[in-house]
């Protein structure tokens, strides 16, 4: 059977193109979920969703974590040591929809945040391309990126983005913002590039 000349087109485009990605893809298939406690991971995650829509998801816990810093700090300690995954409250509908899945984290005991291991260990991600995204108080990723490819060892798993955020054990919040806000678009914008995401 002979295939159609416009499916040969488009191949022809994605083939010239280099478009492997996300380029073209209608926004539907693009889901991008996020665990943010300051805002700072929530603004990247919706500077990625201006760039490219698709569905925003919050990531929220069945209990929140405290409000005290330093509360936090220890119950995530203890969870890391005993491979606790606190319930999420946010359910995902029809994940199978999506085939490109953004995961935005905080950098947190210089690991990924037990609720993003539970969202990885709930969700089946086989097939999908994976992009992991980050921010932290200066003291980068930490192991976040490799436990995503741990916990996705079927996927995709495309180059992350990590940024500087707050720095909350100095009561320095939520810093992505004003001018901040608008160096942090020009480079999620240069990283979405380089990934083949956006042209
Ligand atoms: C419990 C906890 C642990 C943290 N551990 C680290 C860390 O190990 N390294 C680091 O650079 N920042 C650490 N941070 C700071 C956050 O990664 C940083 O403030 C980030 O921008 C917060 O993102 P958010 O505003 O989306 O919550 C920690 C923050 C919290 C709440």
């Amino acid at each position: 059977m002979k295939t159609p000349i416009f499916i040969l087109l488009i191949i022809a485009l994605c083939i010239s193109s280099g478009c492997s990605n996300a380029q073209f893809m209608s926004s539907e298939k693009i889901l991008i979920v996020y665990l943010s406690r300051t805002n700072n991971t929530k603004a990247i995650a919706e500077i990625i969703h201006n760039n490219i829509g698709g569905a925003l998801v919050a990531l929220e816990l069945e209990n929140p974590y405290p409000e005290n810093y330093q509360a936090t700090v220890h119950q995530v300690v203890k969870e890391n040591e005993t491979g606790y995954l606190p319930t999420l409250k946010t359910k995902i509908d029809s994940i199978d929809n999506y085939v490109v899945v953004f995961l935005g984290f905080p950098t947190w005991d210089m690991k990924m945040p037990p609720p993003m291991k539970t969202f990885l260990h709930q969700y089946d991600l086989r097939g999908k391309t994976v992009i992991p995204f980050n921010t932290n108080a200066g003291y980068g990723v930490g192991s976040g990126f490799q436990t995503v490819k741990e916990l996705c060892p079927n996927s995709r798993v495309l180059e992350g983005f990590s940024i500087t955020g707050g720095v909350e054990k100095d009561g320095v919040y939520y810093v992505i913002k004003g001018e901040k806000a608008q160096e942090a678009e020009k480079k999620v914008k240069k990283w979405l590039q380089k990934i083949k995401v956006i042209e």
